[in-house]
């Protein structure tokens, strides 16, 4: 029996008593009942009652190239058949996972060669943390294993993406972290700048906070930092310019290793194929997931520097670490498939040529000005709108989060997805959007913010 023969109350009743959702308040999902998307194509996504909705978020932050391509499935089906699963221990490998890593190496900064696979940006970024704290101990220093994080970083949901992630609702559920890991002031500067700061100053003062923590443990404590380069489910908080040249230089000064979270960032929402690369940053370590494929099966790449690798390769003896999905040669064939897509279509210089700067001045132009907006800001095809209730003095609506969930709620009832975190809107569309998708969102978005304002006058 296919979901067809379902009513949609039927599948919400279901979903209700069998299915537990991820970051969901279940009481209150079991009230309301799940929105059902049942298919998709392009850039928009389709729920069970056939309402379109242009998908603002590409997914989870996902579907950089857009949904229906069946260069995808027929990518999958054809490697289904031929070899669907084989592991990649015990001195094995299967032809994709080699071939990706080749391709990942061409497109990474320079310094970065190597790849390890998983099958989340969560398992990744415990790899990640296993990693570096492993190779300090190989170098001879096992005391260097504290890490330096920020405030409302995201780096994942397992015990060590939420201990290395800075979320005090999901510190407090955690109820012990994992020990030696600090957070610090995240570069945010339009609630954090001081008055009268300018933005160059301020990113100097966000990057001392790691300087202050380094010194604060003694060098000889530290193993690494830690940071997304633009914070995502954070806020879409893009750094000043000032901020990861003076991060760098601290880590290097410091013999500090440095790791970039990109699992919202890579594969080309910024405008490169990695954000280092608009950033300027040599990382040791890039968590990559996400986009890696499209979405269209789940895989991670972390990537790993020569430093870190050239010291296993040396050192030798074996890193106990792994998965079962680790390098899995569907998710690896979907992968190959979807960054060749990518090149072929040019998507990435679209995105740094075209649809990113559009994409900018379309939010500065028609969204910026509206009474609720605080500011807008963007970065490649990644943007935030903050809403307020006073523009001037930046003030909030009460409750917190309240107003933005009003705005997403009209949005989506307009045909336009897009997610509410704390008060900021946030957009993270697939990297397929052309001007006139930016224009349809813009035009939905506009609406939605003047029918939540009418809602919030009667408040
Ligand atoms: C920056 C960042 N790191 C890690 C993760 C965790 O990835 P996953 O949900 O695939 O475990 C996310 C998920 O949104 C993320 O945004």
């Amino acid at each position: 029996m296919t979901y067809q023969n379902y009513s949609l109350k039927q599948l919400q009743q279901i979903d209700a008593a069998h299915h537990l959702h991820p970051f969901t308040d279940h009481k209150e999902l079991r009230e309301a009942g799940s929105r059902i998307i049942t298919h998709a194509n392009g850039p928009f996504i389709y729920d069970s009652e056939g309402a379109e909705l242009l998908d603002g978020m590409a997914g989870l932050w996902c579907v950089n190239i857009g949904y229906g391509r069946d260069e995808l499935a027929e990518a999958a089906y054809a490697q289904m058949k031929e070899l669907p699963y084989y592991n990649s221990f015990f001195k094995c490998s299967t032809p994709t996972p080699v071939l990706l890593s080749k391709k990942l190496a061409e497109i990474a900064p320079k310094n970065v060669n190597q790849v390890f696979y998983g099958s989340s940006g969560s398992e990744a970024n415990d790899t990640a943390l296993r990693l570096v704290r492993h190779y300090w101990v190989i170098e001879g220093k096992p005391e260097k294993n504290r890490v330096i994080s920020r405030k409302m970083a995201y780096h994942g949901s397992t015990i060590a993406g939420t201990s290395l992630g800075g979320m005090d609702a999901m510190h407090k559920q955690l109820n012990g972290a994992v020990p030696n890991i600090v957070h610090v002031m995240m570069p945010y500067a339009y609630e954090l700048a001081l008055p009268g700061e300018s933005d160059h100053d301020f990113g100097l003062r966000a990057a001392k906070s790691v300087e202050d923590a380094i010194l604060e443990a003694g060098a000889d404590k530290v193993a690494a930092f830690i940071g997304e380069p633009v914070m995502g489910a954070g806020g879409v908080k893009i750094p000043p310019a000032s901020y990861w040249p003076e991060v760098q230089r601290i880590c290097r000064k410091y013999d500090v290793l440095l790791m970039l979270d990109e699992v919202i960032t890579g594969y080309g929402r910024t405008g490169e194929w990695f954000a280092a690369q608009t950033f300027g940053i040599e990382p040791d370590t890039i968590t990559t997931a996400k986009a890696l494929t499209s979405g269209y099966q789940p895989l991670s790449a972390l990537l790993v520097g020569d430093r870190i690798t050239s010291t296993l390769v040396e050192k030798g003896g074996e890193f106990h670490h792994g998965y079962t999905y680790s390098g899995h040669p569907v998710a690896c064939a979907v992968a190959l498939k979807n960054l060749e897509i990518i090149e072929q279509e040019g998507l990435v210089d679209r995105v740094r040529n075209d649809t990113g700067p559009y994409f900018a001045k379309a939010l500065q132009e028609r969204i910026a000005g509206h009474d609720l907006v605080g500011e807008v800001r963007s970065i490649g095809l990644m943007g935030a709108i903050e809403i307020v209730k006073d523009k001037a003095t930046k003030e909030r609506f009460l409750p917190s989060g309240s107003a933005a969930v009003t705005v997403r709620d009209h949005a989506i009832a307009n045909g336009m997805m897009l997610r509410a975190t704390g008060d900021t809107m946030i957009l993270s569309p697939p990297l397929i959007w052309t001007r006139d998708t930016i224009d349809m969102a813009c035009e939905r978005i506009g609406k939605a913010l003047d029918l939540a304002q009418a809602d919030l006058r009667k408040r």
